[in-house]
């Protein structure tokens, strides 16, 4: 069965088409970073009027790719929730035409569970049950996956999102968006331990918090501007990375071994290395094996929801063309 994903969530229109939920065939992707990094993030009214340039030649381009035409293609799956809501409804409306025209069956996804699914792409036998952390721009859950259309948040980030904590601390060391690979490119070569910044510790022990961390980042740098003294940008992004890191991979090991799960990193944020690398450390510590969703798929594509749109489709999930879009849900809502 071949599913046609579609993405336009935040900076990335993307579309893909999958075979039987796990082999992908195309994976076309228009990123804005170039755009977007003029004005140092997202732009939510720029992101949409760049998805209504790129999506018809985005969509095409997968189909092509793929060796496919539209006729060939069993269902239609869309982002629909969460993210920025006009740049949602570009990629709801363009699906919901397509599905009109072609008289194909419309299948909405919620993009937490897109980017959960981007692991089955390249582990191919792996089946729920296990425990997932999606980390990306606007989200960092820690979520039992029960079934494939079945999820329970165990913990979250309280305040800013992983990914978002990296854009801002990139931002305050003068470094350009998206944050994340640029921390980790001057990381390599700063001192980890120079700088010490707090390790905050929320009620729940599988919620974080990044927030402090930010400020705390930033405070060192003003207090260093204003005795004139260099900050050590190198050292600095080092200590936070290794922070901001060590709480997430602390957090899903135990998860994983409270629930007796293997683990499974997902999101923007699983592209960093020194994260894979302790989780996997942290887990096989637990007795637990972690999948690692392949660096490729961790941004935003079209693949992780069709992915996740053939198992809604297999579950009997779908959509009228009175489908609209929302700029939060709750993952386990669906
Ligand atoms: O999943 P994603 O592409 O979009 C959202 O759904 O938000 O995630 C984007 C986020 C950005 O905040 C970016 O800085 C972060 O993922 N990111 C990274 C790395 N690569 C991307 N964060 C840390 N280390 C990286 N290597
Ligand atoms: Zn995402």
């Amino acid at each position: 069965m071949y599913i046609l994903g579609i993405e336009s969530s935040c900076d990335e229109t993307a579309a893909s088409v999958v075979k039987d939920g796990r082999f992908m065939m195309s994976n076309a992707v228009a990123s804005q970073i170039p755009v977007q990094r003029l004005y140092g993030g997202v732009v939510p009214e720029i992101a949409s009027r760049m998805h209504v340039e790129n999506i018809c030649p985005v969509v095409n381009e997968a189909l092509d790719n793929a060796g496919l035409k539209l006729d060939d293609i069993d269902a239609i799956a869309v982002t629909y929730a969460p993210g920025l809501i006009g740049a949602l409804l570009v990629g709801v409306n363009f699906a919901k035409g397509l599905a009109y025209a072609s008289g194909k069956p419309l299948v909405p996804v919620h993009h937490i569970r897109g980017h959960i699914a981007a692991v089955y792409l390249t582990e191919h036998e792996l089946e729920p049950p296990f425990i997932a952390l999606a980390a990306s721009g606007g989200h960092s859950h820690f979520i039992l996956v029960e079934d494939y259309t079945k999820f329970r948040v165990l913990g979250r980030a309280v305040d800013d999102a992983a990914g978002e904590a990296f854009d801002k601390v990139a931002r305050a060391l003068g470094l350009p968006y998206p944050g994340g690979p640029e921390i980790s490119k001057i990381a390599a070569n700063g001192d980890p331990i120079k700088y010490q910044l707090p390790d905050p510790r929320p009620d729940n022990p599988l919620d974080v918090s990044f927030s402090g961390l930010k400020t705390a980042v930033v405070n060192l740098i003003n207090t260093d501007r204003m005795k004139a003294v260099e900050t050590d940008k190198a050292s600095l992004a080092a200590a936070f990375e290794e922070r901001a890191t060590d709480m997430l991979a602390e957090r899903l090991a135990e998860a994983c071994g409270e629930f007796g799960l293997p683990g499974v990193l997902c999101g923007g944020v699983a592209a960093n290395s020194r994260l894979r690398e302790k989780a996997d450390v942290m887990c096989s510590e637990k007795g637990k094996k972690l999948f690692v969703v392949d660096r490729k798929l961790c941004g935003d594509n079209g693949a992780m929801i069709a992915a996740a749109g053939y198992y809604e489709y297999l579950s009997g999930r779908r959509a009228g063309l009175d489908l609209n879009a929302y700029p939060t849900r709750d993952i386990s809502e669906g």
